[in-house]
């Protein structure tokens, strides 16, 4: 029997990319609770089937809730891309219909309107994502005059999780998905940066892309997201504890999710182990 009172705020990926969001909702919202859950042992997801990514996303909103939590961050593109509306449409209603799973793309979708003038967005995410079309969907349902560009990038997960995105070798994959989006049309204007793992290499990535293109990283996006969401549902609020204590969890090994996520997290990181 799941508990009403309340609870941590659940945020979750398939690795270490939801860090960069937890640290924004960290800087943004220091008041409330968190508990981050990455699901290392089975990442990268960004190449896996809907199936897997939609098991593997349930799994991880049941522990979260199990854990206490009312509200639930899927702070991960894929799985929001894969798992999010089944959840939402089909689990949620006999799970507690009062807790509530959001994600990250619709967030993104709704900033992308008041960035881009020349109405052509760029997109860069994993497969999962870009086959997905969720961005594709989202942005034109809320701007029917914005044409979108998709580029999948699916080497770039697994570079930066195995801390090789600092070397040269990197930048080549970086330089050829980003050419490969570009030359859909030379008036894209803004870049949606779609995979939470991606803020890491902005650096990179700039070296790319011609200084009049905005690119669009999403931790700010979804943390001011979030604020706006609880201010909108003040009986979600109050179900989200404010002792501003955060806690981690992976289901790999802990020492190697502390070490690589600090690199995400820029703080200190002690995880416990669980399993899925
Ligand atoms: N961080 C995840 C995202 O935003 C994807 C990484 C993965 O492929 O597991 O899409």
């Amino acid at each position: 029997m799941l508990s009403n009172s309340a609870g941590p705020i659940g945020v979750f990926d398939s690795g270490y990319g939801g860090l960069t969001i937890l640290k924004e909702f960290n800087r943004k919202l220091p008041q409330y609770d968190y508990i981050y859950l990455g699901d290392n042992a089975r990442a990268p997801y960004g190449n896996r089937s809907f199936d897997s990514v939609y098991h593997y996303t349930l799994q991880a909103v049941n522990w979260l809730f199990s854990q206490g939590c009312q509200l639930v961050i899927l702070a991960c593109n894929t799985a929001s891309a894969k798992a999010l509306r089944t959840i939402q449409q089909n689990d949620l209603p006999k799970i507690d219909y009062l807790r509530r799973v959001l994600g990250v793309i619709r967030p993104s979708a709704e900033a992308v309107g008041n960035l881009t003038k020349s109405r052509n967005v760029g997109i860069l995410g994993t497969i999962g994502t870009v086959v997905s079309e969720s961005y594709p969907i989202e942005i034109n349902k809320l701007y029917p005059d914005i044409t979108t560009y998709q580029q999948a990038c699916p080497l770039w997960v697994p570079l930066i999780e195995n801390d090789e995105f600092l070397n040269v070798g990197s930048d080549y994959f970086f330089m050829k998905d980003i050419n490969n989006l570009l030359k859909n049309n030379n008036n894209i204007d803004t870049i949606i940066l779609g995979c939470t793992h991606y803020p890491l290499i902005i650096n990179s990535l700039k070296k790319f892309v011609p200084k009049n293109i905005n690119i669009i990283s999403q931790d700010k996006i979804v943390a001011e997201s979030l604020t706006n969401y609880l201010k909108r549902h003040p009986e979600m609020k109050t179900k989200c504890k404010k002792d501003g204590v955060t806690q981690f969890f992976t289901t790999d090994d802990v020492d190697i999710f502390n070490s690589r996520g600090k690199i995400f997290y820029k703080k200190d990181i002690c995880a416990k182990h669980i399993d899925l």
